[in-house]
């Protein structure tokens, strides 16, 4: 095989394998669709599909960050530096302001789904 044939081959398996984020198991109404397509291809690699978790983080359909608990500047300030632990990076470099606002605003919209047991 050529070195050509190669690349041609080998180029959009690596393109369509970096691109392909977690894909959401949950159809969302019009307005949450954007924040949920960032969410998916910037946040759900740790923190799961619908924002369910992983074993890299925990859940966000959570009591404990509902609005109430973890307003939306502390959900943007730990985009933007990474948790207070640490544990979470930043990812300001993967998002835009407008990325953000979407995000929580998916977020937001997911979390009524929060029932007593992921509370
Ligand atoms: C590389 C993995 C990773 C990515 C990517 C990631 N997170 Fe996290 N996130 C974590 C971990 C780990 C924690 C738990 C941090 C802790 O306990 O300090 C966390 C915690 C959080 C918390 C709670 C913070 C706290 O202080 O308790 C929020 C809110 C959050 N993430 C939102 C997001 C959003 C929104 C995105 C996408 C823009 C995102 N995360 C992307 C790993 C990640």
């Amino acid at each position: 095989m050529n070195k050509k044939l190669i690349i041609k081959l080998i180029l959009p398996i690596a393109i369509l394998a970096s691109g392909c984020g977690i894909e959401p198991q949950k159809v969302v109404p019009e307005p949450y669709i954007l924040g949920q397509a960032s969410f998916h291809k910037v946040c759900a690699n740790c923190h799961g599909a619908d924002a369910m978790g992983t074993n890299k983080a925990p859940g966000l359909i959570h009591s404990k960050y509902s609005e109430v608990n973890f307003s939306n500047k502390k959900v943007a300030k730990t985009i933007m530096n990474g948790s207070s632990s640490g544990a979470m990076p930043a990812q300001k470099n993967k998002v835009t302001q407008e990325d953000i606002k979407q995000i929580i605003k998916y977020l937001r919209y997911a979390q009524k789904d929060i029932t007593p047991e992921n509370s």
